[in-house]
């Protein structure tokens, strides 16, 4: 049995990370481990209610983190540590990071409140590697535009907001440089995904 691994992907909308999870399952599976592909908000079927609600409906800054932490705690206790401790690698389209990201940097909610969550949702498990798809927000935003369907809550928010949280990221990277590695998203999705190749490499030796 190999030792599970927790991995999780971040960067705004449209920055290419869902893209790249079948490339990183194959890389897991590559390896001789089995490889449990899951998302946030969402992972279990409370979590995808949650999830639903979350991306649709109005609802306060701090309501709206409540939530992702709800879905959290049930995606952790549900999928997360059950697959860790059978020895599986999780990899994570999404975490914690990205409601650092999206309510305190993108809603400008305070930080210390959402330690303390993390803390009470997650106090012993942290990601092994994160990769941060770093990319200009207006390219993020070109690449939803060739996608047909109909944008949620947060890819309707303006330009100044996914600068806020591509910000508050890269500060998630500089507090955590060990964990959270920052990949240069921008270019062709080969281009990308040679970087993510080395990226994991360098995480995984
Ligand atoms: N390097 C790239 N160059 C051009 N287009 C790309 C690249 N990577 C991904 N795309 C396209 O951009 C769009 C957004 O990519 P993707 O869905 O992977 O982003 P995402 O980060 O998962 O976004 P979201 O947070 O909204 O789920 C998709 O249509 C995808 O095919
Ligand atoms: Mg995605």
């Amino acid at each position: 049995m190999t030792t599970g691994r927790f991995i999780t992907v971040e960067g705004i909308d449209g920055a290419g990370k869902s893209s790249h999870l079948e490339f990183l399952a194959s890389a897991i599976r590559a390896r001789g481990a089995e490889a449990v592909v899951t998302r946030e908000p969402g992972g279990t079927p409370l979590g995808e209610k949650l999830r639903e609600l979350v991306l649709h409906e109005p609802m306060d800054g701090t309501t709206e983190a409540l939530v992702m932490f709800a879905a959290r705690r049930e995606h952790l206790v549900r999928v997360i540590e059950p697959a860790l401790a059978r020895g599986a690698w999780v990899l994570s389209d999404r975490f914690s990071d990205a409601t650092f990201a999206y309510q305190c940097g993108g809603r400008g909610l305070d930080r210390g409140v959402f330690r303390t969550l993390e803390s009470l949702v997650h106090p012993h498990r942290r990601p092994d590697a994160t990769f941060l798809f770093d990319l200009d927000p207006a390219a993020a935003l070109e690449r939803q535009r060739a996608q047909s369907r109909t944008p949620d809550k947060f890819e309707r928010e303006a330009a100044g907001f996914f600068g806020r949280v591509r910000e508050a990221y890269l500060d998630r990277a500089r507090e955590d440089p060990a964990r959270v590695r920052v990949i240069d998203a921008s270019g062709g999705i080969e281009d990308v995904r040679a970087r993510l190749a080395e990226a994991f490499a360098r995480a995984f030796p």
